[in-house]
């Protein structure tokens, strides 16, 4: 039987239950599926949290416009970082799968990053990325942005990534009466011509989307999938 191992940060609870419904997926494919759960030393207070975003923000038009940037970015941009408890997995060569979940904070989560710089044994490790983020899957400002350096850093550790996937929470704390979830919710609607509640867990594109990344990580975990 394959072993895997569902790490992730929450700071709201999305990501979580993400992580319980991707564990149950596999529990029921066969698989044996340990999770933990990333845990913050501080927890830092919502409206101190974006202040080490504030400096990156005045590049985010031109980030969105050049993909020649936005390569060289990836590269250079500073990722805030947040003090994590010591992990139950700290080693993670046991495992044959890693899947590795965290929100969207901009880019990585700053507890994630942390764990990228802190845990051993990813090398020769298949990794499996999977997110939570409020708006839809919006190609640049979500996809890319996320998954390009997370999995950038995965790859310098000697990850083989599998497959990720992005599901929407349909949920932002900012800033006072919901700004943010209307903004993507609009976004939502003028972009994919859907409502924004379909690509979270609950509808019918987020649903598919944890099927088709589950049969992939599924497949990976029976030796037959491919790696990219
Ligand atoms: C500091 C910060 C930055 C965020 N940036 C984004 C963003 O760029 N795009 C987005 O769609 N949601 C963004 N969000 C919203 C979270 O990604 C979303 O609420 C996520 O599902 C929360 O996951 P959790 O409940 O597991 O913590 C941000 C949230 C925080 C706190």
């Amino acid at each position: 039987m394959s072993r895997a191992l569902i790490v992730y940060y929450s700071r709201t609870g999305h990501t979580a239950r993400l992580a319980e419904t991707l564990a149950a997926e596999l529990r029921r494919c066969g698989h044996e599926v340990v999770i933990e759960a990333i845990r913050v030393k501080r927890n830092w207070n919502k409206w101190l949290l974006p202040l080490p975003l504030l400096p990156l923000l005045p590049f985010l038009p031109l980030y969105l416009i050049s993909a020649r940037f936005r390569c060289v970015w990836h590269r250079f941009y500073f990722q805030p970082e947040q003090a994590i408890r010591p992990l139950a997995f700290a080693d993670v060569s046991a495992f044959d799968l890693v899947l590795l979940g965290t929100p969207k904070w901009l880019y990585l989560s700053f507890p994630v990053a942390r764990w990228l710089k802190e845990v051993r044994g990813l090398q020769g490790r298949r990794v499996a990325p999977f997110a939570t983020f409020c708006g839809p899957p919006l190609e640049v400002f979500e996809l890319e942005m996320l998954f390009d350096p997370l999995e950038s850093r995965l790859r310098a550790r000697g990850a083989a990534m599998v497959d990720r996937l992005a599901v929407s929470s349909d949920y932002h704390p900012y800033f006072f009466f919901g700004e943010m979830e209307w903004l993507f919710r609009f976004v939502s609607r003028s972009v994919f011509k859907r409502p924004l509640a379909e690509f979270t867990l609950d509808g019918t594109v987020g649903q598919a989307e944890a099927r088709r990344f589950c049969d992939a990580v599924c497949r990976a975990l029976q030796g037959s999938g491919p790696v990219a």
